[in-house]
């Protein structure tokens, strides 16, 4: 029988830190290990028919950490767009990034324009970079765009609905996830998608993100495919 591919991934990609700890090596190499992984991850869910893929890479809480861990996030994010941009888009990918730009290194957010520029004709694959990205402030925005434009007498505020919302997110077209997989043993959200996430089918495993490869993202595929979905009616 056809399998249930899920049109629209999310993956938390969590455990970089933990990676590297085991080998004893700074957070960093950890975060370039996984960077790595991100390619591989878009790769497969090309090869597998997902339409839409989106990956948490840096919350809006994530700037906690310390500097020199931020500015290696930040780093890895400029030297991945650089060498994998071209591939990707060979091979049909639109990459889009999704967050607050407010705050982002000025050599990122080069980096993310140019390969948004590059990559916009692209359809067969989705991808949406979360970066510097929280749940509740996508929410937070939508709100208040809405509010702009009731207080300017363009918008009925009766007519605010969830649609309402969904159309303003930071990439409404990639809409509600089907499949969230968080990698690393939490199992919690962290402020992820956390409208889109409403009737996700959620896939935790304790693998961390670099050890998670093709046959791991198999995996949740073969557990999305098992499962029944319902979205609150019955069978
Ligand atoms: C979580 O691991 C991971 C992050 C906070 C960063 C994830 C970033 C990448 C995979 C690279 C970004 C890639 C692109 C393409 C922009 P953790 O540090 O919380 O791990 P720990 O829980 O083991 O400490």
């Amino acid at each position: 029988m056809e399998k249930n591919i899920p049109r629209h991934t999310g993956i938390i990609m969590d455990g970089n830190g933990r990676w590297a700890a085991s080998r004893k090596a700074i957070r960093a190499v950890g975060h370039r290990k996984g960077t790595e992984n991100v390619r591989t991850a878009i790769s497969f869910a090309r090869a597998s028919g997902i339409k839409a893929l989106s990956l948490f890479a840096f919350s809006t809480e994530n700037w906690k950490r310390p500097t020199d861990e931020v500015t290696a996030i930040m780093e890895l994010a400029v030297e991945f767009l650089a060498k994998e941009t071209p591939e990707l888009k060979a091979s049909g990918v639109r990459l889009r990034f999704a967050g607050i730009r407010e705050g982002l290194p000025a050599r990122t957010l080069n980096s993310m324009a140019a390969s948004e520029e590059a990559t916009k004709n692209e359809s067969a694959l989705d991808v949406l970079i979360c970066l510097n990205y929280g749940g509740r402030s996508e929410l937070a925005l939508a709100a208040k765009a809405l509010a702009e434009q009731a207080a300017q007498g363009e918008l009925d505020p009766s007519s605010i609905g969830e649609e309402a919302i969904a159309r303003h997110l930071f990439a409404p077209d990639m809409g509600d996830l089907d499949l969230l997989i968080r990698t690393g043993a939490e199992k919690r959200l962290s402020n992820f998608m956390l409208w889109q996430a409403a009737y996700a089918e959620i896939y935790f495993t304790d693998e961390l993100w670099p050890d998670f490869g093709e046959e791991s993202f198999q995996a949740a595929l073969d557990f999305y495919d098992s499962r029944q979905r319902r979205f609150g009616g019955l069978a």
